[in-house]
């Protein structure tokens, strides 16, 4: 068993083992304030591990509610937020009960939105299903909806009370959803160097407990120095600008890990071309992402990437923070002008090394 402390507007627990999900109730019980938990969750989650979440609350004298959302992204919407807000009112949920946000990124981000503003903020415990939310979502406090307009549009920081994360609930994933959580920690390798980025040229699997903490320990270092995402918190979103753009290009048919793993590909070879990082960065990344199995060839042409991340950031100004790689753990914030991208993607997918 591991544990991480995380010392933000709110200090939390991040508690890291096997088996761990049928002992919720008494691993929460510290933080539990009131009667009443509201487990929100999508329905693969819920027809594998509802039973057991639920069971561990049987005989504690705490009722427990659930709200279950179809599995995907498209749940992350607006009418499900809402319906989740009326059904707690509903329900008589009060200001000292607790929200359980059960399963990957988008229970996560759904569930943690709800409790951000239900009653302005009640407590809010997460319990990531997926690697991808155990290593990212489910840390750092980012809770969201998605509009019509784009992903991530409305929603608020918001700390959890507490983190479980279970590590056996990583060996029903499907093989590419366990991939996508794959492309975050090769992220964290790239970003922290070793060891963690040696330990990721054998399989994950194999040293799952580990890897975990030390990507989540990663995680945590920046988000206290930069809670709200204005500085150095900014290096989490390595590979990310390009892969929201791949996202929004492919109309959301590309899953987030395999998009971020192009968009990886995609800055290490900007990287390489701007004279940033030298070659033998360029090939170690390039060898890392084959291990995996990702496919890093570009769908897009870089004129269409270039206009779909001005796209999605016109919203600030002319200037993007692009994260570029200096070297295997060492990565760097750097403001980039918009006009300035489509030349230096177009030259980034000439180079064929
Ligand atoms: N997913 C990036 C962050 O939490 O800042």
């Amino acid at each position: 068993m591991k544990r991480i402390v995380v010392k933000s507007s709110k200090k939390y627990t991040i508690i890291i083992d096997k088996g761990i999900l049928s002992e919720t109730y008494e691993r929460i019980q510290p933080v539990l304030k009131g009667s009443i938990v509201y487990i929100v969750t999508d329905d693969i989650v819920d027809s594998l591990y509802g039973s057991v979440l639920a069971d561990s609350f049987k005989n504690s004298g705490i009722h427990a509610y659930k709200y279950v959302i179809p599995n995907g992204e498209i749940s992350k919407n607006s009418d499900n937020y809402i319906s989740i807000l009326n059904d707690m009112a509903n329900k008589g949920i009060s200001r000292s009960d607790t929200l359980i946000a059960f399963g990957g990124g988008v229970p996560g981000d759904l569930g943690g939105f709800a409790a951000a503003t239900y009653q302005r903020g009640i407590s809010l415990i997460q319990i990531p299903t997926t690697l991808l939310a155990a290593v990212d979502s489910s840390v750092g406090g980012k809770t969201a909806i998605d509009l019509k307009e784009g992903k991530n549009l409305a929603g608020a920081f918001y700390q959890p009370d507490m983190v479980i994360c279970d590590l056996s609930l990583m060996n029903t994933l499907p093989d590419i959803v366990f991939k996508d959580g794959c492309a975050e920690v090769i992220k964290y390798g790239i970003l922290s160097g070793n060891p963690l980025f040696e330990q990721i040229r054998k399989p994950i699997k194999k040293n799952i407990e580990s890897i975990v903490y030390r990507c989540i320990k990663i995680k945590r270092d920046l988000v206290q120095k930069d809670e709200k995402d204005t500085g150095i918190r900014q290096l989490l979103n390595l590979g990310h600008t390009v892969a929201h753009a791949i996202e929004l290009l492919s109309g959301y048919t590309i899953s987030h890990g395999a998009a971020v793993a192009k968009g990886l590909h995609l800055v290490t070879k900007i990287s390489y071309t701007q004279g940033i990082c030298p070659k033998e960065v360029f090939t170690q990344i390039n060898d890392i992402l084959n291990i995996y199995g990702f496919n890093t060839d570009s769908l897009y042409s870089a004129k269409d990437i270039a206009n779909a991340i001005i796209m999605d950031k016109k919203r600030s100004n002319e200037y993007i923070n692009l994260i570029l790689i200096e070297d295997i753990g060492k990565c760097a914030i750097k403001k980039t002008n918009m006009a300035d991208l489509d030349s230096m993607i177009q030259k980034a997918m000439d180079y064929r090394g």
